[in-house]
């Protein structure tokens, strides 16, 4: 059989591909489970210690819903949480999967948001794949739906990852990589954590933390291989922001 040929560049089409290995792999990868859902944990616990069970949450980059499992499971409700996603392949899985949640097949970048309709905001493994044209755009149209005061937790690739594993530097620079649910190469797009936290701040947010993340030295028996991957110079893995949108900020109509 000959092997469909993607544009590494567009996503939905490198997605589409992808959706079923990434629905079955994703929710157990070692980043995921060791580093990037404990900080959105943590993040989740600092903002948000009352009932969470009201909240608007808006998951930006849903993919087949890791994250609005995620979500579910620390108290959100499943009406509550809408996923933006580009990849309609990957939105007919979430919507079969977790049908009480809505999910919307667009580009963050251009997508049409409900203005001020969330408390939380969270974009994980995205922001790479959002070129220098879409990432400001997204940044811009996800401050819009956020309420005053609400919370965007953004979980990214580390740069110092891109520069260990191809020697990447700042600057916007693009590499061809690929994930661990298959052998299909992807473009991301590298940001030094200064110029993502400039780019927040010229959207509006104001950044409240920023967290360098690495993998523990010690995992569980049937991680180690896998952990044996990260064992570059560089230490950290993955990045998280957490921005605010002020309360006091207004969107000025188009
Ligand atoms: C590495 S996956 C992460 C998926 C999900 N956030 C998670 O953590 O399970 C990247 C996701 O971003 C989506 N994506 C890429 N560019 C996008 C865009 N401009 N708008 C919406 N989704 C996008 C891809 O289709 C893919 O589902």
């Amino acid at each position: 059989m000959a092997t469909e040929q993607v544009d590494q560049r567009d996503s939905k089409q490198v997605y589409d591909k992808a959706a079923k290995d990434f629905r079955s792999k994703a929710p157990e990868l070692l980043t995921y489970k060791y580093i990037v859902r404990p900080s959105l944990e943590k993040a989740m616990d600092e903002h948000f210690t009352g009932d969470r069970g009201a909240l608007s949450v808006l998951d930006i980059g849903s993919a087949s819903g890791r994250n609005v499992n995620t979500l579910i499971e620390e108290g959100f409700k499943a009406e509550n949480i809408l996923g933006v996603e580009i990849s309609p392949e990957q939105v007919k899985i979430a919507k079969s999967e977790i049908p009480e949640a809505s999910f919307e097949v667009g580009d963050i970048s251009a997508h049409k948001l409900a203005p001020e309709r969330n408390d939380l905001a969270i974009m994980v493994m995205v922001a790479e794949f959002l070129d220098k044209d879409k990432y400001p755009q997204a940044l811009d149209n996800i401050l819009s739906s956020m309420k005053p005061g609400g919370v965007f937790v953004c979980v990214t690739t580390h740069p110092k990852r891109y520069e260990a594993k191809y020697g990447a530097k700042e600057g916007s620079a693009e590499v061809t990589t690929r994930g661990p649910w298959s052998e299909d190469k992807f473009s991301n797009y590298v940001r030094s954590v200064d110029e993502q936290k400039k780019a927040f701040k010229e959207a509006g947010f104001v950044v409240e933390e920023v967290e360098e993340l690495r993998i523990p030295d010690e995992v569980d028996e049937e991680d180690r291989q896998r952990r044996a991957e990260f064992t570059l110079p560089e230490p950290y893995a993955r990045l998280t922001i957490i921005a605010k949108r002020p309360e006091t900020t207004t969107t000025t109509a188009a």
